[in-house]
């Protein structure tokens, strides 16, 4: 994929080069349109004011969020109006929706290079915090997807077409500086985050548990990480008896990672990611499709551990004053005569006595020993990302991850969701639920068999292993991927969750 490159400069609507220049306007009525200097940053030039005046007039352009409409100066010069939405409406997820439909339309319109004017009444956080959502929101929303596209001769996938250069027009000079350091801690960012995409969108027959963990391995010797793996050998001698049995059918080994960035001396934030780089259901065998958890897009069951790999890389690039140790649990879930079946009864590495009521509730049994393996570091706090259950969807659709654990954890969270601008929201570990997983002949059942508050009971199942450490689960099954093209991504892997969780291991205290 071709890497574009963001600029900053001082330059004013008319000075950029740039082929196309976006100018941001909020939504305007007819009467408010005519009085529109209230809107105006001071550097917007006259003609362009006329010109806007005139689309509002005929009601060609009325500022609608993410709306666009070309708007010619003279044969060379394009700008293009992008509506900001209603002004009593606008912030910081607006603002980053926008830029994006900015890049995905300047794309659209296959120039090699365009301009985006960030007037200050863009500002809505900080500068900033402004300048790095356009640096994410830009990058993330031209990634693609190509790896695998056979390339031309050129040497170029079909992603991004011709599009090379962004050039960020400030306002006052003095944020220029300002800005393009935003920029560089947004292309770490966006970079660790695409990567991260990349592993997720990856097909399970390269993707495998070696590879990712390889991948980690990679990203340990750049960035100075501390980087342990258990193999399937280390995994039985350790009494991971439930990441053994989950890979038991799968000819691919079993891959138990440890990447730990130590910018701190404080006791460290676990984060712990599912890893299952196919989900088949095992004996279980999902459907093809037509369910909501169907066989089809089980490659992205490893989600989490891509997520977590990418927090852990962000740390450090970005060299956060924190101490993080991703754990990921990284296998495959697949049928034959050696996988582990309904009714068999497995010890966790804790000691409690699991009987599985489902295999294709595995993520939950990989977690479970990666949480008790965690206790060993004493951990500040636990977290976990996981593509846990299908149910994620019917709570709170595929606009945001449902959360649960201990309140002070999930309060962080929730803060960091904010910032991050990536929708959490929390769901109730009601006591009365334990009863569901109760098990006849162990300790503890995976599944209920019957249906029930299946996002719940996944929690419920996990609260089980982090003893006292304070834990938050994301559920992140429906927002990992997408079918459809979301604000600032095509269908595909999204990264949800990696900048909400670097948000709250840079705030962590
Ligand atoms: N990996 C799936 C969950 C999933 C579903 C992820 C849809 C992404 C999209 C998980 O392992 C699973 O199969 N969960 C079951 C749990 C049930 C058997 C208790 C589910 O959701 O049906
Ligand atoms: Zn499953
Ligand atoms: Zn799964």
């Amino acid at each position: 994929m071709v890497v574009i490159n963001i600029t900053v400069s001082g330059k004013s609507i008319l000075e950029t080069d740039a082929e196309v220049v976006y100018v941001g306007f909020f939504q305007a009525d007819e009467k408010e349109a005519k009085n529109f200097t209230k809107q105006i940053s001071k550097n917007i030039p006259q003609q362009v004011i006329i010109k806007a005046k005139e689309l509002f007039a005929a009601k060609k352009f009325e500022g609608k969020k993410k709306q666009n409409y070309p708007l010619y100066l003279s044969d060379k010069k394009l700008v293009v109006a992008v509506g900001l939405g209603k002004k009593e409406e606008y912030n910081s997820y607006v603002f980053r929706q926008v830029v994006a439909s900015v890049a995905k339309n300047a794309r659209d319109r296959k120039v090699k290079n365009y301009a985006f004017f960030l007037g200050n009444n863009f500002v809505r956080m900080n500068f900033e915090a402004t300048a790095q959502a356009f640096g994410e929101s830009t990058w993330l929303s031209l990634y693609k997807f190509d790896k695998l596209k056979t390339k031309d001769k050129n040497g170029n996938g079909n992603g991004n077409g011709i599009l090379q250069t962004v050039e960020l027009l400030v306002e006052d000079r003095k944020n220029i500086e300002p800005a393009k350091k935003a920029l560089l801690n947004s292309q770490h960012i966006a970079e660790s985050i695409n990567h991260a995409r990349d592993l997720i969108n990856l097909p399970p027959n390269i993707a495998t548990p070696k590879y990712i963990a390889n991948e980690a391995k990679e990203l340990a010797k750049k960035y100075g990480l501390k980087f342990t793996v258990l193999g399937r050998k280390e995994i039985e001698k350790n009494n991971l008896n439930l990441i053994k049995a989950v890979s038991s059918g799968s000819n691919e080994e079993a891959q138990f990672v440890i990447l730990e960035y130590n910018g701190s001396s404080k006791a460290p934030i676990c984060l712990v990611g599912k890893g299952i780089t196919y989900d088949s259901g095992g004996l279980n065998l999902k459907p093809y499709i037509g369910s909501s958890t169907s066989m089809r897009n089980m490659k992205s069951d490893m989600a989490g551990a891509a997520s977590m790999i990418a927090v852990v890389e962000i740390a450090a690039r970005l060299k956060f004053n924190a101490h993080v140790i991703a754990i990921m649990p990284l296998c495959e879930n697949m049928p034959d005569g050696k996988s582990y079946r309904c009714d068999d009864v497995i010890k966790a590495y804790n000691g409690i006595n699991i009987e599985i009521t489902n295999t294709d509730a595995e993520g939950r049994l990989v977690l479970a020993d990666a949480f008790a393996y965690a206790q060993k570091y004493k951990p500040a706090c636990l977290i976990d990302a996981a593509t846990l259950t299908g149910a994620a969807m019917v709570a709170v659709g595929y606009m945001g991850a449902c959360v649960m654990g201990s309140k002070e954890t999930v309060e962080k969270l929730k803060f960091a969701s904010k910032e991050a601008d990536e929708r959490i929201w929390e769901l109730p570990l009601w006591e009365e639920y334990a009863e569901l997983l109760e098990s006849k002949v162990g300790d503890l059942k995976n599944s209920n068999e019957s249906s029930g508050p299946g996002t719940i009971m996944g929690g419920i199942f996990l609260k089980n292993f982090v003893e006292k450490t304070p834990w938050a689960h994301l559920d992140i099954a429906a927002t990992a991927t997408t079918e459809k093209d979301l604000h600032y991504t095509e269908s595909g892997a999204t990264g949800f969750g990696i900048r909400l969780l670097v948000e709250f291991v840079k705030k962590y205290r």
